[in-house]
Order: C-alpha cells, then sequence, then structure tokens
C-alpha cells in the first residue's frame, strides 16, 4: 500500500510518502517546509501569512515528494491521509481542500487523520509493533499537553490536559521574554547547556505537580518567569549567565511536571509502555530525564520515543495514522470538514 499523506494544521508544509509492505513501513519521503523564518520576526506563529505560505508551498512540496520517492505513475498511490483538526482553522482548509482536489482528480480515495493520533503513531514508524498496552501516551506540543490512555491502535481516552498553556507555548512565550528566538523550545534547550551554576538562585514554581488530577498548567509559570526578569536590573536580566539560568530552570520545570503526571498515570492505570509524541519531545534532556526516572521507578516499562526527525510536525506521521484508519477512506471526499478543536 502506497499512501500520500499531507498536513498544514499550523506553520509547516508537509507532504510524505509511505509504503507499506507485509507490516513493514518505508518513509519513501517526508519534506516538512519550514516557515520558521517568516513567523520569528511575531515570536509566533501568524495564522493568515502561515495560509498564504502553505497555498504557495503546497505544490513545490508535492513535485519534491513525489520526485524523492521516485514515484512516477500516480495510480501506484492507494490512499491520501490528510489532518482535519485540531490547528489552525485557516491552515487546516488550504491542505483539506489540495487534498481533495488531489483526491478527485487522481480518483484515489481520502482519509481524514486527526494530528495528535499523528504525533502518537509517529512511535510505529520505524518498527515497536510490540509495544504492550495499556499504554499511556503523553503528547506535548505548541497546542497541546494531553495525556492519553491507549488501550490499543485507535482506542484512547483523554485523561488529562492543560487548563491553560501547552508545554511548548510556555517554551515560546517564555522564550520571548527572554529576548529568544522562536521557537522557543529549541532556543531554551540550548541555553539551559550553557548555565554553570545557580547565581542568581531563580527558583519557578512547579505547577499542579501534586494535584490528584492529570491535568497541567502552564500560564503561572511563564507569570512567574516576566516577575523574576522584571525585578533583575537591566544589567542582570541581559546577561548571558541570568538567561541561561533562568533557560535551564524553565526547562527543569516543565520537564519535572511532565515526567512526574506521566508516571504517576503509568503506576495508576498499571500501563506497560509510556509513548512520547509532540515537538517538546525533540527536547534531548526531557528524553534523557524520562528513561532515568523509568529506569528507577518502573523498571519493567517500555518507553516509547519518536525518531529525532517525527517529534516536530510531520507529514509521515499522519500517512502511518492514514494506515490505522484505512477503513474511514472515502471515495467521495467532498462533506470532509476540518475541526480545528477536534479531540482524539
Ligand atoms: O508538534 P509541533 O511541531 O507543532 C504543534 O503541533 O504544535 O510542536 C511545536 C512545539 C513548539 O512550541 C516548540 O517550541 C516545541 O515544540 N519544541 C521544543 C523543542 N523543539 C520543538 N520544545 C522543547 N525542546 C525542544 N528541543
Ligand atoms: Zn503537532
Amino acid at each position: 500500500m502506497i499512501i500520500l499523506s499531507i498536513d498544514t494544521s499550523c506553520d509547516d508544509t508537509c507532504i510524505a510518502i509511505l509504503k507499506i509492505e507485509k507490516k513493514k513501513i518505508k518513509v519513501l519521503s517526508n519534506i516538512v517546509s519550514s516557515q520558521i523564518d517568516i513567523h520569528r520576526k511575531y515570536g509566533g506563529v501568524y495564522p493568515s501569512l502561515a495560509k498564504r505560505e502553505h497555498e504557495k508551498n503546497l505544490v513545490p512540496v508535492l513535485k519534491q515528494s513525489l520526485k524523492e520517492s521516485g514515484i512516477s505513475n500516480l495510480s501506484n498511490i492507494n490512499a491520501i491521509a490528510v489532518t482535519i483538526g485540531p490547528g489552525l482553522e485557516p491552515c487546516l482548509w488550504v491542505g483539506l481542500n489540495f487534498a481533495k482536489s488531489l483526491s478527485l482528480i487522481w480518483n484515489i480515495p481520502l482519509i481524514p487523520v486527526n494530528h495528535i493520533e499523528g504525533h502518537i503513531l509517529s512511535n510505529f514508524i520505524s518498527g515497536n509493533s510490540n509495544s504492550q498496552f495499556p499504554a499511556i501516551c503523553l503528547v506535548v506540543s505548541g497546542g497541546h499537553t494531553q495525556l492519553i490512555l491507549m488501550k490499543k491502535i485507535k482506542d484512547y481516552k483523554i485523561i488529562g490536559e492543560t487548563r491553560d498553556d501547552a508545554a511548548g507555548e510556555c517554551f515560546d512565550k517564555t522564550a520571548r521574554i527572554l529576548g529568544l528566538a522562536y521557537p522557543g523550545g529549541p532556543s531554551i534547550a540550548a541555553e539551559a547547556l550553557k548555565s554553570s551554576g545557580e547565581l542568581f538562585s531563580v527558583n519557578l514554581p512547579r505547577p499542579m505537580i501534586y494535584s490528584k488530577d492529570y491535568d497541567f498548567s502552564f500560564s503561572g509559570l511563564k507569570t512567574a518567569v516576566l516577575y523574576d526578569y522584571k525585578k533583575r536590573s537591566k544589567k542582570i536580566r541581559t546577561s548571558k549567565e541570568y538567561i541561561s539560568e533562568m533557560a535551564k530552570e524553565i526547562q527543569q520545570s516543565i520537564i519535572d511536571v511532565l515526567i512526574k503526571k506521566t508516571i504517576k498515570s503509568a503506576k495508576d492505570y498499571k500501563a506497560k509502555t509510556i509513548i512520547l509524541g509532540g515537538g517538546v519531545v525533540a527536547n534531548e534532556e526531557l528524553q534523557r530525564q524520562f528513561k532515568e526516572k523509568i529506569k528507577k521507578e518502573m523498571p519493567n516499562l517500555l518507553l516509547l520515543t519518536p525518531d529525532s526527525n517525527l517529534c516536530t510536525d510531520n507529514a509521515a506521521m499522519i500517512g502511518i495514522a492514514g494506515y490505522f484508519n484505512k477503513n474511514k477512506a472515502l471515495k467521495n471526499p467532498q462533506k470532509i470538514k476540518v475541526n480545528s478543536n477536534l479531540r482524539i
């Protein structure tokens, strides 16, 4: 089976082609056209600009993905998978309309895909079929922070989520306070590595870390960063030492909360596997501390993390989610709509 997949849910224009043979998945091409340079000057994603860029990029990205995958005959493509939500509504429509046109012209069925399921199933692209259920999935991205109980593939239940900002959003917003470049996650991670010690006794809260539920809250953390930043003299708050120490503490605060809540839910639900997905999982320190903690507290538990290029948005993850949802393929897809708040 060959699947062409499309994701335009946020600020990356993504098209991938996957070949699945005897349950073995081969990524023939996985193109991500990033708009980071365009949005950087606004310190975040500017939806109307993102939509315009998707409109410009889709055709060249399609051409490149067909070329890289070596597919010359379109009749070899068996299905098109496309993200219908959650995400930025104008951006989702661009991808969906493009997919509908291809589906009509090429006469190929269309599979609607949930972006969050894509982040979870990105772990199954390079094998991992031996993972055991139930699993607890932590999806942490720029728009979402969710803990999901997964009884099997396609059987999900959200057991906790953020009540305000997402973890990635917290990285992005606090980076902006410190004058670091967008996206904030990689900028903060890079600064944190430079911190040599505790010169300024920066001490941030770990919001909701001991709450009995599985929810999160990150907006208070952002406010705490702003207060600390404002109370420092200009000389200190613009110093490299302060910025790196603050970056390290922001990263650690987010890591502490994510790990504590995920391990708690894994214990409570007697999970056999923990599955991580989403852009924040690209954070190497988060992955390192997760591994260390699981080894110590739940040594029999399997931890799945996506390949490093599959943590942030991509269309290969939409292709694999499409493959598992191939029963949803529609020959006449005109009625499919986007849903910017789609729940898993
Ligand atoms: O999954 P993703 O690419 O897009 C959404 O679906 O939102 O996630 C993007 C988020 C951004 O907030 C970005 O700052 C964060 O992932 N991110 C990171 C890292 N790389 C990307 N956060 C922490 N550490 C990183 N290395
Ligand atoms: Zn995403």
